[in-house]
């Protein structure tokens, strides 16, 4: 076994919206993937670093369009942003307005947790609502509610969130419980707690490791945050927070989505570096399907393959429940497996939208409701499909790797936003899969210039 593939340097350049994958299923992978850094703790990160008057120089950023597009909001706040390799630089001291952009924002539901951070830097902000998406409604009146809990004003006009603390104060800590464990609510209020006057307790707090990597760095910044990865987190407020260097976690729903690979292509192949506490229930629901999954040494994981591929029953839970992100990916799997599967999404209201691509692949699955039902077939055969959003674009690709025949697969920004060059890791594990611009011959896009994403060599 190929003992590491270390990923040569890339940048990501504008995508090409005509370029799209091309896939040639049924052929087995092997070697070892790099598993690259968390994309829910880089794009939370880069909020927290906001609370920071110093340099933050933070480790194993993952590249991807959303780290990019992240770093465009913050640089539009004056912060100073720069990227070397896998390396981000951020040096927030002098944040020269409280208006976030409206186009960014509303592209990209993360950059509105920096609301907290903002709010606890300049005691105002006025950040954009980020609005819906393909897989449900994302509300923020959660994080409002806190934000008010701590003495904010808030007022949302215009599609623009409106907070300040009145008589040019500082947050004050209070105690907050969540009706709903909400990740993004959890990391907007322990933000704005760690500069506010006083103690904050989160009850019904978010338990994912996401959640605990930002306290983790936050703590290492000279907050006082205790409990996070528990229902409840206290935060106790510092008057600022220094500079910090910190590496994010690997990423564990791309780790998820390799075992996946590897499942679905019958394949034995290694991925590090990971945690496998961050994929209990993962690894766990894997093993039920029949999967062998070997821990080959505390930060890496073995996957070997399962005689057949066993039916069972999945529904999404927070944290340490079966994770929503894992959904789509393992209804990919299911769609081979022997027997009929249930899959019943509970944490976003419209999150099965790739049932019927997955169809198009020759699945059998009826979708009622937030419930899947996922009759297994012996095989899939290959067709064009369309991503939705981002994890159904992955339960797609995962589909194509083991579908008889080409699958074209469209909705590449979508790929691009979350996945850390997911095409370009599957190559390298044999995977017969390559980024292909439609209108021009493989590998060149229509103006001659280079694929979207260049491999500096
Ligand atoms: C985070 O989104 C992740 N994104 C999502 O990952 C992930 O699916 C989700 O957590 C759940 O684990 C980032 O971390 C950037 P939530 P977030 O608030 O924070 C409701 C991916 O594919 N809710 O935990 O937006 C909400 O509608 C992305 O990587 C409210 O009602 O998720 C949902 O039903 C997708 N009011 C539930 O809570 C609020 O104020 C969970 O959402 C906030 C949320």
């Amino acid at each position: 076994m190929n003992p590491s593939t270390s990923l040569p340097d890339a940048k990501l350049a504008p995508q090409a919206d005509s370029s799209v994958l091309q896939i040639f299923g049924g052929h087995r992978l092997h070697g070892h993937v790099k598993i690259s850094g968390a994309k829910n703790s880089a794009l939370v990160i880069m909020a927290g670093a906001l609370l920071c008057s110093g340099d933050c120089h933070i480790r194993n950023v993952p590249l991807l369009a959303d780290v990019e597009k992240m770093g465009q909001v913050l640089s539009a706040l004056g912060v100073k942003v720069s990227r070397q390799g896998d390396i981000l630089d951020i040096n927030a001291s002098n944040i020269t307005t409280s208006k976030a952009p409206y186009e960014l924002v509303t592209q990209l539901r993360a950059s509105f947790f920096a609301i907290g951070s903002i709010l606890a830097r300049l005691g105002v902000a006025q950040m954009p609502l980020p609005g819906g998406c393909a897989i449900g409604a994302r509300p923020v009146d959660l994080h409002v509610r806190g934000l008010q809990a701590m003495g904010a004003e808030v007022q949302i006009e215009h599609g623009i969130c409106n907070a300040y603390v009145p008589n040019g104060g500082r947050l004050k800590g209070a105690k907050i419980y969540l009706d709903t464990p909400s990740v993004g609510a959890t990391e907007t209020l322990m933000m704005a707690a760690t500069l506010a006057d006083g103690e904050t307790i989160i009850e019904n707090a978010a338990r994912e490791p996401e959640v605990a990597d930002l306290a983790n760095f936050c703590n290492a910044m000279g907050a006082k945050i205790h409990g996070a990865g528990s229902s409840v987190i206290t935060i106790e407020g510092v008057p600022q927070l220094h500079s910090v260097d910190y590496s994010i976690i690997p990423d564990r729903i791309e780790t998820g989505t390799f075992l996946v690979a590897g499942a679905i292509t019958r394949s034995d192949i290694l991925l590090s570096p990971v945690v496998p506490d961050h994929l209990i229930p993962v690894i766990a629901k894997l093993r039920e399907i029949g999967v062998q999954i070997i821990e080959e040494a505390p930060d890496c994981l073995r996957i070997l393959p399962a005689e057949t591929l066993k039916a069972t029953y999945i529904e999404t839970l927070p944290h340490p429940g079966f994770p929503t992100d894992m959904q789509a990916p393992f209804m990919a799997l299911l769609t081979l497996a022997e027997g009929d599967s249930i899959i019943n999404e509970s944490v976003f209201e419209n999150r099965l939208r790739h049932a019927s691509e997955l169809n198009r692949l020759g699945a059998d699955i009826r979708v009622k409701g937030n419930t899947a039902f996922v009759r297994g077939v012996p095989n899939l055969s290959g067709a064009p499909v369309i991503g939705t959003d981002l994890r159904a674009s992955a339960a797609l690709v995962l589909a194509g790797l083991a579908a008889d025949g080409q699958t074209t697969f469209q909705g590449l920004h979508h790929l691009d936003r979350g996945y850390d060059r997911l095409d370009i890791k599957l190559q390298q594990l044999g995977a017969k899969i390559k980024r292909v611009n439609e209108v021009s011959t493989p590998g060149v896009t229509s103006n001659g210039s280079t694929p979207p994403v260049t491999i500096a060599n």
